[in-house]
């Protein structure tokens, strides 16, 4: 259980200890103090929230004011973990977008943001750090870009994706991110990563050898049980223990 303010240096630290990063979306109060009083020191209001929260067919369809509503709620909880949110689709295409959506973001409680790419957002990504806002990078498999690419699709199998999560993955550092999120790499290409940056990798569906792991919650307690991730075992099932307890009552009424 942490008893200090986790900082994004801090996060940064736990890597140079080799002490193994826990994060875990939440996207309100309780989820958040709950995640908290467990210690989990990194806690993220995901866009994930679209699907297990909102009932949208994917990330894409998240507004900026669903993310700092449910960014609020988070906030309410005041924890100890850092808590970092997601900039939604479309909403940090240019550098004065980004770091105006990255603010509102900080305003509604956050105290990091995420933003899904590598190249192709780093001056974004520079002018967000530079304003003092800590920024968690977001590569492989970017669940933003899951209309284009038709699907969730592994990423690092060939050469030329290899070489180009390098590329973004050096490129997010140089920009000044505290960490990368790796989602649905190989694990050897995100073995490599690791590695090859100073700062934290965050697996999801990526293997064993990141610095840290990140899961959807829903996803590890079974209270989304309409779809979860090949990657993932739940580690409860949540929705069909609700389902039993919610039908005894009915029957005892
Ligand atoms: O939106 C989210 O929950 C995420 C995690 C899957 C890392 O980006």
């Amino acid at each position: 259980m942490n008893s200090k303010k986790v900082t994004a240096e801090e996060i940064k630290a736990m890597k140079a200890r080799h002490e193994k990063i826990a994060a875990l979306t939440a996207y309100d109060f309780p989820m958040t103090r709950l995640l908290d009083e467990v210690g989990v020191p990194l806690i993220l209001v995901g866009d994930s929230l679209g699907m297990v929260v909102l009932g949208y067919t994917d990330t894409t369809l998240v507004t900026m004011a669903e993310m700092e509503h449910h960014v609020r709620a988070a906030a309410r909880a005041k924890p100890l973990a850092l808590l970092a949110a997601d900039l939604p689709y479309r909403s940090y295409e240019t550098v004065p977008e980004a770091l105006k959506n990255a603010r509102r973001l900080v305003a509604a409680g956050a105290e990091a943001v995420k933003a899904e790419g590598g190249v192709v957002i780093q001056q974004q990504v520079r002018a967000i750090v530079d304003a003092g806002i800590p920024f968690l990078g977001h590569l492989g498999m970017l669940p933003q870009n899951v209309r284009e690419e038709g699907g969730y699709r592994v990423k690092g199998k060939v050469e030329a994706e290899r070489q180009k999560l390098l590329e973004d993955a050096q490129a997010l550092v140089a920009a000044g991110a505290f960490g990368i999120v790796l989602e649905l790499v190989t694990p050897t290409v995100a073995a490599e990563l690791t590695q090859a940056i100073s700062v934290p990798t965050i697996g999801i569906g990526s293997g064993t050898d990141c610095d840290g792991q990140i899961l959807v919650t829903p996803d590890l307690l079974g209270t989304f049980p309409w779809f979860t991730p090949k990657f993932v075992k739940p580690k409860l099932n949540a929705a069909e223990q609700m389902r039993t307890v919610i039908e005894g009552w009915k029957r005892s009424i």
